[in-house]
């Protein structure tokens, strides 16, 4: 395959990492074609103009649409805040792109789900930015499930906690706006579903709890301004095969810096990991004596792929921006028409349905299932 001609949209936190991802995929894999970085838009020319040099882009714009109209890019990442991703992916969709999508698709259902039929008529790739799926350990986790290592999983915890809100005097921003989405649960109750759904399927049926710890927050230009969305969730599921599921989510956890806790329970052993210590698991097992039975940590290594890809030491440990690329090298093979371990616009938009799903029985106080299709 030639070289894929990239266009990106928005450099900030998420926007940087994708623009590395892209920079380091070919050196890291050494399969596939050095990425052309051909365009970048930012929200004004001057801002535009320093990144595409900083990252390495030929072209910069303060329009976002003109890289729609560009005939070198063949990709575009979307990485600006939650309420513009569907007119940005469907735009770029119709204009012939491929797309790599932040998360959450978009606030609105309807909006993912016309991102969805976006995709499907144009005939393209659109995947979304679910990195965690992607970490090797969580791969790997996989596939001590599927070998039956812990048994039968009956119970299943994942907590995803950051202390980015958690002061009350932290200046109000887009995330806190109702335009972002619901709050915990657009902002991180999706990364613990990817993981679940990469382990076991989409969630069934949720009841949910939402909390707002703080009504209101500073405005930067003074005043306040009331808080519009719920910083804590929490939720019981139904997984597949009766899976036993709880959910937490809280962007106001002091001491929380990146927290996604997973917990998986079954009937001969059990497995723990958190991403803020991504490099390593624990596994325990009823196999061997009583007297010498505990955890084990599991430090990442290069038998646990695609570690390998990057370092050939064990135990020296992979960052997020690893994931970004493992993420960016799916992406690729799903352009390539291979198969591809990535959640694309099909999957992202039963994940939006199940946190649609979460606020409507916080609304409602009661179960809510969530359809299959
Ligand atoms: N996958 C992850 O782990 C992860 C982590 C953080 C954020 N995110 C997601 O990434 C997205 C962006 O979040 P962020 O933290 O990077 O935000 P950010 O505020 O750091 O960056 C957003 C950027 O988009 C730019 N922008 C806004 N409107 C634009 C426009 N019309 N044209 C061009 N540029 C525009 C802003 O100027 C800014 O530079 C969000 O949807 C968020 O949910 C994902």
């Amino acid at each position: 395959m030639k070289a894929l001609g990239i266009g990106l949209i928005g450099t900030g936190y998420m926007g940087k990492c994708h623009a590395l991802a892209w920079n380091n995929v070919s050196a890291v894999f050494g399969d596939v074609e050095r990425p052309r970085l051909v365009h970048l838009a930012e929200a004004n020319a001057a801002l535009a103009a320093s990144r595409a040099r900083e990252f390495g882009f030929a072209r910069s714009t303060a329009d976002w649409r003109d890289l729609l109209a560009d005939p070198e890019v063949d990709v575009i990442s979307v990485t600006t805040p939650n309420q513009f991703h569907a007119e940005m992916a469907i735009a770029a969709l119709e204009a012939g792109k491929h797309v790599w999508c932040e998360k959450p698709m978009a606030p609105a259902l309807a909006d993912a789900e016309r991102m969805l039929a976006a995709q499907r008529s144009s005939g393209r790739v659109a995947v979304m930015g679910y990195n965690y799926i992607q970490n090797p350990v969580m791969r790997h986790i996989r596939s001590l499930i599927d070998e039956g290592a812990i048994g039968t999983v009956n119970h299943v915890r994942v907590e995803m906690d950051e202390d980015f809100m958690a002061d009350p005097e932290a200046p109000f921003y887009w995330k806190s706006e109702a335009a972002s989405g619901y709050g915990a649960l657009d902002d991180f109750a999706v990364h613990p579903l990817s993981l679940l759904w990469s382990l076991f399927g989409h969630v069934e049926a949720v009841i949910a709890s939402l909390a707002k710890p703080y009504a209101d927050r500073p405005l930067k230009e003074g005043g306040r301004r009331a808080v519009e969305n719920h910083d804590i969730a929490s939720v019981l599921m139904r997984l597949p095969g009766g899976i036993s599921g709880v959910l937490m989510a809280n962007r106001s956890a002091w001491g929380r810096k990146g927290r996604i806790a997973l917990q998986v329970y079954g009937s001969k052993g059990s497995i723990l990991f958190d991403q803020e210590r991504m490099n390593e698991f624990q596994l325990y097992t009823v196999d061997g004596r009583a007297s010498e039975q505990g955890f084990s940590t599991i430090l990442t290594a290069p038998h646990h792929k695609p570690y390998d890809r990057f370092i050939p030491a064990p135990g020296h440990g992979l960052g997020f921006n690893d994931l970004k690329v493992i993420e960016c090298r799916e992406l690729i093979a799903a352009i390539s028409g291979m198969a591809s371990h990535s959640i694309d616009f099909n999957h992202g938009l039963r994940i939006e349905k199940s946190v649609h799903a979460m606020a409507q029985s916080f609304r409602e106080g009661r179960w809510v299932e969530i359809a299959a299709a």
